[in-house]
């Protein structure tokens, strides 16, 4: 079979590519255009359904995109307790049902990496030509049910033996952060630092959850949720809604995904070779970077899942923004604080943005559009023209990260 040439010009490097048609997907370029996005505020939204939050964010994505609605080709829903605390399973007709749409919808459910990964699925179909404009809407309502609810519905995305075994996700999170601390010497104080960086971030976010600025004394003597994470080392439980409307048509100013990948791991801790870090995280960041010739000192930003203030150190080095073991020291140097060297989760992250967990994934994306656009206001950081999104589902058993460039 002969094969076709082309010459792909690529952001930092010129490459003579072989036709994409006789690639493997993960050695390709891609190129998937951010026609439309919309995200909710994020928080306690008693005054909001479900329903009216991904209705929202769906039609605002929409109009932002200036595409005919009857030209969106496919609706990928991203949820995750919608079934448990709702009773509503069929998602993907329910929301092209408020849209008044007749496209395939599908609902993807890959726990808190639900939004990664119907962004992941979404982008796959446009660059094989299935697709030419997706509309993808991540949504969750959490506040409306008790914590011990959410907490065992959250728990669905764990393990048969942590299930059973009465685990939390906060208990499960806090498992990693005392190995972490007891091979890298990691500190209490480290942990910390992160929940006040991204408490600061979140101040400066207009649709954050928390706006309240907090100290490392405040982390350290808060409510002990799962030693040694306390209250301020946790994500909250949240509502909120995102949509972005992708496209294979770029137009000017549109930043553009170009690599989507995603992995999974042994989905126990047990089962792991570490836990001190996640593979998943690991695969799927690499295959990003070889997706698009970029490596981790390229990426000006970052939203990353902080889930747990330990999940984002890992996330550190599993991105390789520091070496193993370094996360810590990372922190602790302010390098991934809004002037630093690689600002990490401006948005506030999912410690103070909140963290509705269908809708996450997709935010992320949505904040390093802002940023790459230069109108991220008060938390923009300066000059970003590559950014990178690292949403994770479960205690790590999926991966979904996303490079984004302008
Ligand atoms: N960070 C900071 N403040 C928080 C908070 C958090 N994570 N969670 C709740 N609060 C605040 C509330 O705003 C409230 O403040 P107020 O009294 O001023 O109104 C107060 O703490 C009590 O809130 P409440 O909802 O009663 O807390 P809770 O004890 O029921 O829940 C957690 C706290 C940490 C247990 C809960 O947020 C949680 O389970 N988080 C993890 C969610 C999770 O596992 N997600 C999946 C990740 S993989």
């Amino acid at each position: 079979m002969k094969k076709k040439i082309l010459i792909e010009i690529n952001r930092n490097s010129l490459k003579l590519i072989v036709y994409k048609k006789f690639l493997p997907i993960s050695k390709r370029f891609m190129k998937v255009a951010i026609a439309g996005s919309s995200v909710t505020k994020f928080g306690e939204l008693w005054d909001e359904s479900f329903y009216s939050l991904a209705e929202k964010a769906a039609k605002d994505a929409l109009s932002a995109s200036r595409i005919d609605p009857q030209k969106i080709d496919a609706i990928f829903v991203a949820n995750m307790l919608s079934g448990n605390l709702l009773g509503q399973n069929h998602l993907g007709a329910q929301i092209a049902s408020l849209l008044k749409l007749n496209c395939p919808a599908y609902t993807i459910e890959a726990a808190c990496a639900s939004g990664g990964l119907a962004v992941n699925l979404a982008c796959q179909g446009i660059d094989a030509g299935t697709y030419e404009n997706v509309l993808v809407v991540g949504a969750e309502k959490m506040t409306d049910d008790s914590t011990s609810i959410v907490t065992t519905g959250l728990m669905g995305a764990a393990s048969q033996v942590e299930r059973k075994a009465g685990l939390t996700f906060p208990g499960l999170y806090a498992l990693m952060a005392n190995a972490h601390m007891e091979k890298y010497g990691t500190t209490r104080k480290q942990l910390a630092a992160v929940a006040v960086k991204n408490h600061a971030n979140g101040a400066l976010n207009p649709i954050a959850q928390f706006h309240n600025k907090i100290e490392i004394e405040k982390v350290l003597k808060s409510t002990m949720v799962a030693s040694p994470l306390t209250l301020f080392d946790c994500s909250p439980i949240s509502d909120g809604a995102a949509a972005v409307v992708l496209s294979k048509n770029i137009k000017t100013n549109n930043v553009v995904i170009t690599a989507s990948q995603a992995a999974t791991d042994q989905i126990g801790l047990s089962e792991r070779k570490s836990i001190t870090e996640l593979l998943a995280a690991q695969l799927a960041s690499q295959k990003a970077y070889k997706q698009t010739g970029l490596n981790p000192e390229n990426i000006d930003v970052a939203e990353v899942h902080d889930c747990f203030t330990i999940a984002e150190i890992m996330a550190y080095e599993d991105l390789g923004f520091c070496k193993r073991g370094q996360g810590g020291k990372f922190i602790e140097s302010g390098a991934p604080t809004l002037t630093g060297k690689i600002p990490v989760n401006p948005s506030g992250g999912l410690k103070a943005c909140g963290h509705p967990v269908g809708a996450t994934g997709i935010k992320q994306v949505i904040e390093i559009e802002e940023q790459l656009k230069g109108k991220a206001e008060k938390r923009q950081v300066k000059g970003a023209k590559i950014g990178l999104t690292h949403n994770v589902g479960g205690s790590g058993a999926t991966a979904a990260v996303h490079i984004l460039q302008i």
